[in-house]
This record gives structure tokens, C-alpha cells and sequence, in this order.
């Protein structure tokens, strides 16, 4: 499973990007609008980070669309261009797509729409979890639905899991096979934690302390280069 950060924020990229499993960014409005820099120079520093930077159009017209798709793209090898899922990003995507352009489709909902954008051809179908669990629907269900429909035709639309508030989200995504989970910082983090782990390594540390009392550094080496 690919892991993208779902931010706005370079400085989370460089962060995630350290950690040596982050594999992509999803950007959008929303995130990039709370930071202070230009949408241009946001994406390109996330380009230099990651091989996949998703950035969104805010045309809602077909020609609107396409222009700023293309301007978008033209920025990096490393986009993709954001479309939302409506009659109009459709007409977009047709032409976006015969010129090589890479297409996420977001603001997904239902195994309909995710079939559609499939027929379309786009690269990244993403379909919006959290905000289905907000209104008591069931987020996991269309991830499973989109799953199976693409499975039984063979699409090669990709899955990104969108939208995903918690951890739990991130392994019940892993667990239905979604391609690529989109999650925000502090989610990201979260994967990393258990409270088992830093209960233990505090244990295995004090006793390394004592037996050193006893037995003077185990690996000299290494603690010359502490020094
Ligand atoms: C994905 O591309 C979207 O930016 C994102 O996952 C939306 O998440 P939200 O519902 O937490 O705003």
C-alpha cells in the first residue's frame, strides 16, 4: 500500500518524507488556502520531496477546468491533476487525458461514480471516507464496493483512500486492499505509536544501564562516538 500525506504543508511533507515511507502528497484547496505560501511554489517543493504530488483544479467549468489543468501539470513530472466528480470534470478529464495528463478524480462517493471514473480512465479514483462516516454512512463499505467493482473488470484505475481520520481507517483500507491511503499528518504519526513499544524500549534502556555498571560498554565503539 502507498502512503500519501493529505496536507498543505511542505514542512509535514519534508517531516514524512524523512521517515523514508511516504510515497506521495494529496493537496486540496482547503489545505493549501491555510498556508502561506503560493499554490505554485507549495507543489513544486512537494515535487522535490515526492514522486506524487496531487494538485486540485477550482474551475467548476469543463474549459476552466482543462486550462488550469494543464497550467498544473506543466509545473512537474510529478503531478497529478485533482478533478472533482462532476459532468463537467468529465469533459475535462477526456481531453486532459489524450494529452498524457494524470487524473484524480476526487469527491467521490458511490460505487456509481467510482465506475465511471474508471470507464474514464483516470489514474486515482478518491473516494472520501471520513466524510461518509460523518454523516453515519458507511466510508469502509464504498472502499469494499470500488474494490470489488474494479476487480471484476480489471480496471487499472488506482484506489486512494481519501478522507481517513484515524489509524484504524489507514489498517481497515490496508486490510480491503485500496492501493494508496491519503491521511493527515498527525494520522501518519499515529502509525508510528504504541505505548507497548515505548514501554519497552524504556525497560530494555534502564537495564542496559545496569548491566553497564557491571559490565563497562558493550560496545565500546559506539560510546566513544557519543563522547
Ligand atoms: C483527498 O484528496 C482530500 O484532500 C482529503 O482526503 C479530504 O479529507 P477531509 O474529509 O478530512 O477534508
Amino acid at each position: 500500500m502507498k502512503f500519501f500525506l493529505d496536507t498543505g504543508n511542505v514542512e509535514e511533507v519534508r517531516k514524512a518524507a524523512e521517515l523514508g515511507v511516504l510515497d506521495g502528497v494529496t493537496t486540496n484547496p482547503t489545505l493549501l488556502a491555510k498556508e502561506n505560501k503560493s499554490f505554485r511554489e507549495a507543489l513544486l517543493e512537494m515535487c522535490a520531496l515526492v514522486p506524487i504530488v496531487n494538485g486540485e483544479v477550482v474551475a467548476t467549468d469543463a474549459v476552466g477546468m482543462i486550462t488550469e489543468g494543464r497550467e498544473i501539470a506543466l509545473l512537474h513530472p510529478n503531478i497529478v491533476v485533482k478533478i472533482p466528480m462532476t459532468t463537467e470534470g468529465f469533459k475535462a478529464i477526456k481531453v486532459l487525458r489524450a494529452e498524457g495528463i494524470r487524473i484524480n478524480v476526487t469527491l467521490v462517493f458511490s460505487p456509481a461514480q467510482a465506475l465511471l471514473v474508471a470507464k474514464a480512465g483516470a489514474y486515482f479514483v478518491s473516494p472520501f471516507l471520513g466524510r461518509l462516516d460523518d454523516i453515519a454512512s458507511d466510508g469502509m463499505r464504498l472502499l469494499r464496493d470500488i474494490i470489488e467493482i474494479y476487480r471484476q473488470y480489471g480496471y487499472e484505475t488506482q484506489v486512494l483512500a481519501a478522507s481517513l481520520r484515524h489509524p484504524m481507517h489507514v489498517v481497515e483500507a490496508a486490510k480491503l486492499g485500496a492501493d494508496i491511503a491519503t491521511m493527515p499528518y498527525k494520522v501518519f504519526e499515529q502509525l508510528f505509536k504504541h505505548p507497548l513499544t515505548d514501554r519497552g524500549l524504556d525497560a530494555f534502556l534502564k537495564d542496559w544501564e545496569k548491566a553497564r555498571e557491571v559490565l563497562g560498554d558493550i560496545l565500546p565503539e559506539a560510546a566513544k562516538a557519543k563522547k
